[in-house]
């Protein structure tokens, strides 16, 4: 037993190269200014094979611009795109956009009117007529539309053409696709199934995928990653999961929901508020923080002759506020209240089987374990 197998040692050096792969893109530092604003400011992302990153943010935050770039019909200022290690662009080199082997979705994703479903989908395709035949047949039958092979676009739905667009686009193998809201133009509940479908195509064909998206809801159902764009960065990358439970601040909660926010002042490392105590670890003594927590983590009690609940570990104090709004909304309503203490509304969600009248009063605890502490920056 002392002595060491050789082929240990060949089988860990093996393992080693495998445990770092080649990511399938990678942007480092890419700018872009436009007039006198960085449109594009120092983005960093890297994309492995047969995975899904979804660059989130507001409308102008600069996604498409990121997109176009590593398209290469936009040049950036500075920085680098790299495709399965090779560099593709730096600001002296450049490949063409038709080598990249990048392919290419959008919301207007325009089909060819005059050429049947076959035809457009075997548009960007090089080989012998059998072959790109074969590839044609192989991905309509992967979206379900084989049946649609000889009709022409436009006695199509808009989802069904859609899906043409993809398959179209994934025909080359591209290694790279790039999609730019392409769900936008579905109505809502085509879109989803639009969606759950164009995912488990794309991961078949193992390319890596960059959607941009302003939608944060699109953004969780298809991402592995995401990566949130503010004013040109990237301020915070990571499991849709992550994201969502370890948001970096008041404004990345904001971005996926409806948020209360109860401002304090830390004291001993403590945050005293109408909801009792909250830990405020870190926070210099009389340092302001924000109490940051969405609509649908919020408790409610009833009433009971001006009382409420006693207070908890868990959820500390209950405070009183009295029903100011509430409208159903089908799986559950938004009740909106007034509250006793400083007469602010707090939003809460809760199941549609309750829904108060206006005027009822009612005790709210936050969740600890559901809740932000930020640093107050207004
Ligand atoms: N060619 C251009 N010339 C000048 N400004 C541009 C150009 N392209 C985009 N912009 C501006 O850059 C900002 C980011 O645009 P864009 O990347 O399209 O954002 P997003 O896709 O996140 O909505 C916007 O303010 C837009 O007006
Ligand atoms: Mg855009």
């Amino acid at each position: 037993m002392a002595r060491k197998n050789p082929m240990e040692t060949i089988g860990h050096s093996r393992e080693a190269k495998v445990s770092t792969p080649t990511p399938r893109l990678e942007i480092r530092n890419l700018r872009r200014r436009f007039g006198d604003r960085d449109v594009v400011d120092d983005v960093s992302l890297t994309i492995m094979p047969g995975h899904v990153t979804c660059l989130l943010g507001p409308s102008g935050c600069g996604k498409s611009t990121t997109l176009r770039m590593i398209a290469g019909v936009e040049m950036q200022d500075s920085g680098e795109i790299y495709v399965d290690g090779d560099l593709v662009c730096d600001t002296v080199f450049r490949i063409p956009p038709e080598r990249r082997h990048i392919g290419l979705m959008f919301q207007d994703f325009a089909l060819f009117p005059h050429m049947s479903v076959a035809d457009n989908v075997a548009f960007g395709l090089k080989g012998s007529k059998d072959e790109k035949r074969t590839r044609v047949e192989e991905l309509l039958r992967k979206v379900g539309l084989y049946r649609a092979i000889d009709e022409f676009p436009h006695v199509l739905s808009g989802g069904e053409q859609q899906r043409i667009a993809l398959v179209r686009a994934l025909a080359p193998r591209p290694r790279i696709m790039l999609m730019d809201e392409p769900f936008s133009g579905l109505d809502n509940r085509l879109r989803d199934d639009i969606r759950d479908e164009t995912l488990s195509v794309l991961k078949e064909e193992d390319t890596a995928v960059l959607l941009v998206t302003h939608e944060p809801e699109e953004a969780m159902r298809m991402a592995d990653e995401i990566a949130l764009m503010r004013d040109g960065r990237i301020v915070q990358q990571g499991a849709p999961y992550n994201i969502y439970n370890a948001p970096l601040d008041k404004a990345a909660v904001s971005f996926f929901s409806d948020i209360n926010a109860i401002r304090g002042k830390s004291q001993g490392a403590l945050t005293d508020t109408p909801f009792g105590h909250f830990l405020t670890p870190g926070v210099a003594d009389g340092a302001e923080v924000d109490i940051v927590v969405r609509p649908q983590h919020l408790k409610l009690d009833f009433d009971r002759a001006g009382k409420g609940p006693l207070p908890t570990m868990t959820d500390g104090t209950a405070a009183r506020g009295v029903v100011e709004r509430a409208r159903f909304m089908g799986n559950e309503s938004l009740v909106e209240f007034r509250m006793d203490y400083d007469g602010s509304i707090m939003k809460a969600i809760v199941p549609n089987v309750f829904l108060p009248s206006v005027g009822t009063p009612l005790w709210l605890t936050i969740r600890r374990d559901r809740c932000f502490v930020f640093p107050a920056k207004d």
